[in-house]
């Protein structure tokens, strides 16, 4: 926090000097009081009154000015420290690795991001001022009240020990219904995230669950009712206990001041004056206790901010990075004795594979599903790092590159497309954001899309709606073949969509893929015998590990599991009856 607040020191220093001041000026109030009481009613000396009356109104006008540009000055810090945070947490979790996506439920960064930093900004823009002018003002107020009379402060003293004790607990009970609160936030964030989105309404309506997640949103709803009223509840009692205690200091220091013994000949403004201040002295002072009680509630919300802040990188830029041109490399591919294990699977993923694809060859992964291929493909993009071996382009090993040079050399079409809510022109922009038209339908024509683009009514500026959801699968995967066209990069990794294409499109996919994997080293992850007879290299895996390598013909006269594989193939191919 210290880090996000050190840009904007002098103008923290600026606001304190302001509410130094603001407070100071208001401890001349009560003296001045004093002197109209003492001095100039009693000896009717009106132009010390004028001056005394004039004295109180400045007062007043200068500290509400000061306030005023105190409020705007730390209004304007604290904002810009949430601004900060926010970026620094969209910024650190944007570099996380899939794993960490893959373990986080879907809401609960939406929420960590908007409700937790959210719920700070009260904590960062206003506790800092107000503790600093609630100090100045208990601090002023309670020397004031000693030059007034000590004996008199002594007496004040006796509400501190059971306010401190109360509010402590206060705070206490307060972080624990914070925390339970913003985790209930984050599961509502979740369920409207789950339930709320095309796919989840389409599951939704597709089994019938719409009611039973109605009321599961509605119960955790139900739930937060009762901790927002906790939330909002709790300390309020203090509140009262507190004000009870503080309405029955005056007239203690009443009956101080009338008995002979603690009186020390004390004058009639003094006392007024003292009254008044220690009147003063209740607002600070439990704004100082709240924001003991707030900032302890908060640590809630700081430690669930900075949980994500603190997770470390796994995959990252290298420290001294090996440049790899994209104009220049000729990209060739080795896996070198790759085994990899994601973190929660009990068998590797893969095991000692082993292949090399040659600059602008293609290698054509097959084996069942499970068997590794979409993990062993990953590892190009460093979309993980393998857990033993290495993945080298031109013999350089692939996380000795920084990772913004490597995405420019490997291109990836993963199984399933994402397109982002916008136009298609966007979508396609959002892989080159300085493409030219020209590119850009060149790009679509060769991932055979231009013709589909063109006769929608508004063309490259037709709304592809969430997620795409508005094309259909082969649709979606040929726009996401123009995107990665257009970042033309020489090593490209296709992972086929598993679902059945109608015969049509399925030529048009294929037209498309040919086109793309065209003098660029390819490594394509196929479903269909069609993608993968042309291949260079076919490699057969089987639970991680690398069971037969060879080309088409080769592997066909091997007669293994290639072959059986073919041979189904063939069979599925020829039309039934
Ligand atoms: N994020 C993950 N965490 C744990 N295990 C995973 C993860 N992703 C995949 N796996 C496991 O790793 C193995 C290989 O998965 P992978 O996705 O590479 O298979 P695949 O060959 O691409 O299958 P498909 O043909 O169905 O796409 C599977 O057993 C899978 O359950
Ligand atoms: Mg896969």
């Amino acid at each position: 926090m210290a880090g996000l607040f050190r840009p904007h020191r002098w103008q923290l220093t600026l606001v304190i000097a302001l509410i130094v001041a603001s407070s100071t000026l208001a401890l001349a109030t009560p003296f001045l009081i004093r002197l109209v009481i003492d001095e100039a009613l009693p000896r009717q000396n009106v132009p010390l009154l004028a001056w005394a009356v004039a004295g109180m109104v400045a007062v007043t006008a200068g500290t509400a000015v000061l306030g005023v540009l105190q409020t705007w000055l730390s209004t304007t810090v604290g904002q810009h420290v949430m601004h900060g945070l926010r970026t620094a947490v969209f910024t650190h979790l944007q570099r996380q690795s899939l794993g960490f996506f893959t373990r986080t439920k879907g809401g609960e960064v939406q929420s960590r991001l908007m409700n937790d930093v959210g719920g700070m900004q009260s904590v960062v823009t206003s506790t800092a001022t107000s503790a600093a002018s609630s100090a100045t003002t208990v601090i002023g107020t309670a020397v004031a009240m000693a030059a007034l009379s000590w004996r008199l402060s002594l007496l004040s003293l006796v509400v501190l020990p059971p306010a401190i004790a109360l509010t402590r607990k206060v705070a206490r009970m307060r972080r624990t219904i914070t925390t339970q609160r913003q985790r209930h936030l984050a599961d509502l964030h979740s369920q409207v995230e789950e339930g709320l989105s095309l796919s989840g309404v389409l599951l939704g309506k597709t089994l019938g669950a719409g009611p039973a997640q109605s009321q599961r949103f509605a119960a955790t709803s139900d739930d937060l009712v009762g901790l927002e009223v906790r939330s909002q509840l709790a300390g309020r009692w203090r509140m009262a206990t507190m004000s009870i205690i503080f309405a029955g200091i005056p007239a203690v220091i009443y009956l101080a001041a009338g008995l002979p013994a603690t009186s020390g000949g004390m004058t009639i403004g003094t006392l007024v004056a003292f009254t008044a201040l220690q009147g003063n002295l209740f607002r600070p002072l439990m704004g100082l206790l709240d924001i003991g009680v707030s900032l302890t509630a908060s640590m809630a919300l700081f430690s669930r901010v900075f949980e994500y802040l603190d997770l470390p990188v796994d995959i990252d830029d290298p420290a001294s990075p090996v440049r790899l041109d994209a104009a220049t490399v000729r990209g060739e591919v080795r896996f070198e004795h790759v085994g990899f294990r994601y973190p929660d699977g009990h068998r590797p993923a893969l095991d000692d594979v082993d292949l090399t694809v040659p600059a602008g060859a293609t290698l054509a992964l097959v084996g069942e599903t499970g068997s590794g291929k979409s993990t062993l493909a990953s590892l190009v993009a460093r979309l993980n790092d393998p857990t033993s071996g290495r993945v080298t382009i031109d013999g350089v090993d692939v996380r000795e590159v920084r990772l913004a040079d490597l995405a420019r050399v490997v291109g990836v079409v993963t199984q399933e497309t994402y397109l982002l809510h916008g136009t298609i022109r966007e979508n396609l922009r959002h892989a080159k954001p300085d493409a030219t038209d020209a590119e850009m339908l060149d790009a679509a024509r060769r991932a055979q899309v231009h013709e589909l683009i063109a006769g929608l009514p508004d063309g490259y500026d037709t709304v592809v709606g969430a997620r795409g959801h508005r094309f259909s699968g082969g649709e979606k995967q040929r726009l996401a073949i123009a995107r990665t066209l257009l970042r033309d990069p020489r090593v490209l990794v296709l992972d086929e969509a598993t679902s059945a294409l109608d015969n049509e499109t399925e030529r048009a996919v294929q037209v498309a893929l040919d086109e793309a994997s065209r003098g660029r080293t390819t490594i394509a992850i196929a479903h269909r015998l069609s993608t993968v007879r042309d291949a260079d290299i076919i490699a057969v895996l089987d639970s991680g590990r690398v069971v037969e390598q060879g080309t088409h013909e080769q592997l066909l006269d091997v007669g293994g599991r290639y072959a059986r594989l073919a041979g189904a193939a063939e069979r599925d191919a020829v039309p039934a009856g």
